[in-house]
């Protein structure tokens, strides 16, 4: 260990690539943060500290850790400040552009459009959208099963929150569009979101189109009021203390960076979950063998059915486990606080890592294994508070858990029971080019449809 501690300050291990002060290790911190983050770990311990584009960062891993930093208060370490270069996705008046309060409203919003009857309704969209999916499958040959995931995890949220219509309005593109959006979100935003990259720009216009889309749907349900139960109808229903309706661009805001935050992380969270199960075939004979018990074919969908399928329950939960698909969380020290036991000044970005926590041996046994067991009775690995964190913790723990888990389960529960699938690559390895991190594409699989 050559880290330099002193009471109080934070150690700064020697970090695995030579860089300058200013721009700290960057070059590495691209290519992998979670190599980066887990050597500096083993060198430094579970706080230290390092340069990055010209901020200081902080890094802290390990349930207790964790807890100091989803349990602070947000006026010390602000998630809005560190999260502000999502702006140009959510828009302007939504999310981290507006102070916390006015977020929280718009958090209640969402919740109220995610209660159990939406769920109910919104099961069966997926159980259609997955079939409809397959349907478009050769009987045998490869596809990417990350862009099939996007195909289906986009059609699922679309058709939930905005409706029909816009999935009419946009048509094939809207994949695309997604798409765009989400390669927008890269470390450079850190420095920057209006940096001249060509991937923002594509970000910008995406989002243009599908506010312009949104907009359109929008003025056509306030002319004529649907039916429909979906988001956006709740949306419109709300009534701000003034009595007036949320004006358009919120609701616009608010149903892009829920389908933005929903669909992305859904559709890698559903790919890992498959790329784990073409390495382990041996659960899928056991999935199947649930399958059969708790749900025999012709069973319709539903949130109970797919509750009562608990082993696929641990293997979607062990790929959120070795594969979180956000690596990193941040928060921004609005003013000088202590983390473990350090100071920590005003200005600094504090980082945790899902990637790396979840592997600490300390916390899970065998961490690198896939071992969908270790969530069951006698041992239950993730019950420490803050252990598994691959949906944040705290009063910022992610909203849509629940819908998540739903969508992954209800695709697989399609996937498993219609095609073999077996790996057409020697590994599967992350992609780190986004915050978010899926297999690097192609994800080719190998699929031959069942009989
Ligand atoms: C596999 C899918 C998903 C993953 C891995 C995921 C992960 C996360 C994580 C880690 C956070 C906490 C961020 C932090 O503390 O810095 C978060 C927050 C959030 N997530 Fe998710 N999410 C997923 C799906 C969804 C879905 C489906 C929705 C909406 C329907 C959603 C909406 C949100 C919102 C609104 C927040 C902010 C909550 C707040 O700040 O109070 N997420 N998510």
């Amino acid at each position: 260990m050559t880290a330099e501690t002193s009471a109080g300050r934070l150690p700064a291990p020697r970090l695995p690539d030579r860089h300058l002060p200013w721009l700290g290790p960057l070059h590495a911190f691209r290519r992998d943060p979670v190599a980066l983050l887990r050597t500096a770990r083993e060198r430094a311990g579970n706080a230290f500290a390092f340069p990055l584009l010209g901020q200081q960062v902080v890094f802290i891993c390990g349930p207790e850790a964790h807890a100091e930093v989803f349990e602070a208060d947000e006026t010390v370490l602000s998630p809005r400040e560190a999260y502000r270069f999502m702006t140009p996705v959510f828009g302007k008046g939504v999310a981290y552009d507006v102070e916390p309060e006015e977020m929280d409203a718009h958090l209640a919003h969402l919740r109220s459009a995610l209660r159990s009857r939406q769920l109910g309704a919104y099961t069966r969209i997926m159980d259609a959208e997955a079939r409809r999916e397959v349907a478009s499958w050769p009987v045998h040959g490869e596809l990417d099963l990350l862009a099939a995931m996007q195909r289906t995890m986009v059609a699922i949220a679309t058709r939930c929150l905005i409706g029909e219509e816009f999935v009419r309005r946009m048509g094939p593109q809207v994949s695309r569009l997604y798409h765009d959006l989400e390669s927008g979100i890269r470390l450079a935003g850190l420095l920057s979101p209006s940096v001249p990259l060509p991937s923002f720009r594509r970000r910008d216009r995406a989002r243009a189109a599908i506010a312009h889309a949104n907009g359109e749907v929008i003025a056509e349900r306030r002319r004529r009021p649907s039916e429909s139960d979906d988001m956006l109808a709740a949306l419109l229903a709300v009534r701000t203390p003034a009595g007036d309706p949320l004006p358009d661009e919120i609701v616009t805001g608010i149903l892009i960076g829920t389908i933005f935050a929903g669909q992305h992380q859904s559709t890698v969270l559903a790919t890992w979950t498959g790329v784990m199960l073409l390495r382990h075939p041996e659960f899928v004979s056991r999935l199947r063998a649930e399958q059969d018990d708790v749900c025999p074919p012709g069973t319709p969908p539903s949130v109970r059915v797919l509750h009562r399928l608990e082993l696929l329950d641990a293997c979607v939960r062990e790929a959120e486990r070795l594969h979180p698909p956000l690596v990193l969380l941040m928060r921004k020290a609005l003013k000088g606080t202590t983390l473990c036991g350090h100071d920590v000044p005003a200005g600094t970005l504090v980082m945790i890592s899902p990637a790396v926590a979840h592997r600490m041996p300390e916390v899970f046994a065998n961490p690198d294994r896939f071992d969908p067991e270790r969530y069951g009775p006698g041992r239950a690995e993730h019950r420490r508070p803050y252990s598994l964190i691959g949906f944040g913790g705290g009063k910022h723990r992610c909203i849509g858990f629940a819908l998540a888990y739903l969508q992954v389960k209800a695709i697989w529960n399609v996937l498993l029971r219609e095609v073999d699938l077996r790996p057409a690559r020697p590994a599967y390895e992350p992609d780190y080019s986004t915050f978010v991190a899926a297999p690097a594409a192609p994800c080719t699989v190998r699929i031959h449809k069942r009989s």
